[in-house]
């Protein structure tokens, strides 16, 4: 009944920082523990972000800090999780885990959660009485859905489990909770054989992987589906609207059918671990030529090049660890600090939001 290998299925974590970020200050890998009785392991009470770093000629450079730390407030926003974390604190934080880290390369792992008063212990599902813990882990992540996936594309399946509704649990939170669905998709695909699921939302239309958003193409025209397909907005989807811009492919984003996949030129994945993943089949079904095709290929370079720091990008999406100067208000020290500006490579202009496009979006 089991696939074998399938729970071997996932990239090798190869270095891990030894600090992590707490809540203004770094402490020991050994020293960041949590309370078994914490409101978060019960009632499933975190939002997190996943930020990956790329090594570059100018050395480790954050891609898109700023926007996966707005999401990450964004996130804690709507669970109402009243905190005193600063965008400018938790970039800088970010930055500095990296430097002491001595990593080159790494995926950075944010998390807001409730945890647990010792003191006034609180066991019941109302959050407020916990109170809220900030960390930030690093660690070296691989190519997320192998490394033969980039080139050769993955085998995916359209999952029973559908995604989240917007009225239950928002998919535009990133929030922990959220990634049991995930894991329903990811461990149905997974025994049956398949790399990744893809979800369909409440009405039957095309949402987004476990932990991906996904692309179509059809007739040269790339095409995705709409925030209100309960989908998180993805900044690696962003990234990919704007290089479909800058390369001239029209962008569609609109409701899309389930039998829209098996008729696509051509799919793919897009994330922050995935990076711009091609799929080569659905349930068994080939996908156009059943490799990597063109115009993926196409985007796919050029979200590498932007990455590596090799081609300009259409924002300022890198922050160069190297040459970040931490402001001089905003210390990592302390929840309470009230930073300014930082002057980094990112801050001099404020980032684009990818939630701002999203307000086009809701047309379908
Ligand atoms: C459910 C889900 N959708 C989409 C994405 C892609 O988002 P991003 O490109 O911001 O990593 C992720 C990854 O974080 C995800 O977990």
């Amino acid at each position: 009944m089991f696939s074998e290998d399938a729970p071997k299925k996932d990239v090798k974590t190869v270095r891990i920082a030894s600090e992590i970020w707490n809540d203004g200050q770094f402490i020991n890998w050994n020293d960041a523990r949590v309370h078994v009785m914490s409101h978060v392991i019960h009632y499933g009470s975190s939002v997190f972000e996943g930020i990956r770093c790329y090594a570059t000629k100018r050395g480790p450079a954050i891609y898109r800090l700023r926007e996966h730390m707005r999401r990450l407030l964004n996130s804690a926003k709507i669970y109402r999780m009243d905190h005193s974390l600063t965008l400018d604190q938790l970039c800088e934080a970010s930055v500095e885990l990296v430097q002491r880290s001595g990593l080159d390369q790494c995926y950075l792992r944010p998390i807001i959660f409730r945890s647990l008063d010792e003191e006034r212990p609180a066991f019941g599902v109302n959050p407020f009485p916990n109170p809220l813990s900030c960390y930030i882990g690093a660690w070296d992540w691989g190519k997320y859905l192998g490394d033969e996936a980039i080139e050769q594309g993955v085998d995916v399946c359209v999952s029973t489990w559908n995604r989240l509704t917007p009225n239950s649990m928002p998919a535009m939170a990133k929030a922990g909770a959220n990634y049991m669905n995930s894991q329903l998709i990811k461990m149905e695909a997974l025994t049956n054989g398949y790399s990744e699921g893809i979800a369909l939302d409440d009405r039957g239309f095309v949402s987004e992987g476990s932990g991906e958003n996904i692309f179509l193409i059809h007739d040269g025209k790339v095409i995705t589906p709409p925030l209100s397909s309960s989908i998180l907005p993805g900044i690696t989807r962003d990234s990919v609207i704007h290089i479909c811009r800058e390369l001239q492919i029209p962008v569609v984003e609109t409701g899309i059918q389930r039998a829209a996949l098996y008729v696509a030129d051509e799919l793919f994945f897009t994330g922050t671990a995935a990076e711009v993943t091609p799929i080569r089949s659905v349930d068994r079904i080939t996908i156009g030529a059943g490799k990597r095709g063109d115009i993926t290929a196409r985007i796919q370079q050029v979200y590498f090049e932007i990455t590596k720091g090799e081609r300009p990008a259409p924002g300022e999406w890198l922050t160069y660890v190297n040459d970040f100067k931490p402001s001089a208000d905003a210390s990592t020290n302390g929840h309470k600090a009230q930073a300014s500006e930082p002057a980094t490579t990112t801050a001099a202009s404020e980032p684009t939001d990818p939630m701002s496009s999203y307000t086009a979006l809701v047309t379908d």
